[in-house]
């Protein structure tokens, strides 16, 4: 016993020595909806630093390493609160209620048809007009053993979006020491609801506004995806990627096959799409579902989860008219997201992974961007 004391005595001064060399720095970053927001850098260990703002739980930035050891923001964003909230591009944000599209903008839970908000033609996108990304988060800073970070809280109202039932919501972003953006979520809700969150950073490894991302290598670890219709719904197929542009179970470059003549990336006008990641039958471990590697720099970043499925989604909205946080303007797929989440269109798609929350049941899940070199 003594020696279990003696041990636990000795991890908790070294956590206390690791959690000295942490720092996070808070300063005001505007006002939104009448509350004040904040700006909050976290610096890992290793110099890696993180800055997120409670308004969305938007990731404003984080600066990463290359194989010289020089560190570049590689995440796309603006220097002020005003243009997150003006625009629409979800730079960086928490995505909720559910991520990505709901055909129809409708769905039956409970024998009851509920409609939401359509915000992208007849459907709902990313959680309608006014998502998790648009709203003011409470915030509260934490050192642990792993490295810093912010808590998030929000409590999203029965009815809010057209949604059922009051969500209560925690999110945590921890900044490792071994150089991980690591996000757990947790919900739970008091009616049957849909819940299925994301997180929407626009990545360029070569540093953002820097040059387009079709020269970064992809690696998927889905052998299907789910093919869509003309307004981005799956049509409910799981489709082999073999033979396909779809195929990136072994590293290849993004920009390798974006304009081939592929009636898939013609009606997405590139990929933005949603793989089925080939983890374990029925584990909800983390997955490795993604690795990016940018070949100039050195810099990868793996994507881990525990969801069933990631969106890669090119840039392909971006069109040269936005001038980010450094004065660069963003053309043309010069970020690229891959965004875990439950298949699109879940909620009506009966056989696919289900996006229902029940009261009494927590929604917890976790996604993993993690750097290094090579
Ligand atoms: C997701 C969607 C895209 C697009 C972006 C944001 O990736 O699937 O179609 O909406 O978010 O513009």
């Amino acid at each position: 016993m003594a020696g279990e004391k003696g041990t636990m005595a000795i991890t908790t001064n070294r956590i206390k020595e690791i959690n000295e060399k942490i720092e996070i720095q808070k300063k005001p970053f505007g006002t939104v909806d009448g509350r004040s927001v904040d700006l909050y850098t976290v610096s890992n260990i290793n110099g890696m630093e993180m800055t997120v703002t409670n308004y969305g739980c938007i990731v404003t930035s984080l600066k990463v390493p290359d194989k010289n050891n020089i560190h570049k923001d590689v995440v796309l964003g603006y220097n002020d609160v005003k243009s997150y909230v003006d625009n629409n591009y979800y730079f960086g944000a928490a995505i909720g209620r559910c991520g990505n599209r709901i055909g129809g903008a409708k769905f039956t839970l409970e024998g009851k048809e509920y409609n939401v908000t359509k915000n992208e033609g007849p459907n709902s996108l990313h959680g309608g007009s006014k998502g998790f990304d648009k709203v003011v988060w409470d915030a509260e800073a934490f050192k642990n053993e792993t490295g810093g970070g912010l808590e998030f809280s929000y409590v999203s109202k029965d009815g809010e979006e057209g949604f059922p039932g009051t969500l209560t919501l925690k999110i945590t972003y921890t900044l490792t020491n071994n150089n991980e953006f690591r996000i757990d979520y947790f919900a739970t809700t008091d009616k049957q609801t849909i819940c299925n969150l994301t997180h929407h950073s626009y990545f360029n490894l070569n540093g953002e506004g820097n040059g387009d991302i079709l020269g970064h290598k992809l690696m998927i670890n889905g052998s299907r995806f789910t093919p869509v219709d003309s307004t981005l719904i799956p049509t409910g197929e799981l489709k082999s990627v073999e033979g396909t542009p779809f195929n990136f179970l072994k590293s290849v470059e993004i920009g390798a096959r974006i304009g081939s003549d592929d009636k898939q990336l013609k009606l997405a006008e590139g990929y933005d799409h949603n793989w089925v990641l080939d983890r374990p039958e029925g584990s909800k471990d983390l997955f490795l579902a993604a690795t990016v590697i940018e070949p100039e720099s050195g810099r990868c970043m793996d994507v881990l989860t525990r969801e069933p499925g990631v969106q890669f989604y090119s840039g392909n909205f971006l069109d040269g008219t936005l001038i980010g946080k450094s004065g660069r303007v963003y053309k043309h797929r010069y970020g690229f997201c891959l965004e875990t989440q439950a298949y699109p269109d879940s909620p009506n798609k009966p056989d696919f992974p289900t996006t229902v929350l029940k009261p009494g049941e927590t929604y917890k899940t976790t996604t993993v961007y993690r750097f290094y070199n090579r």
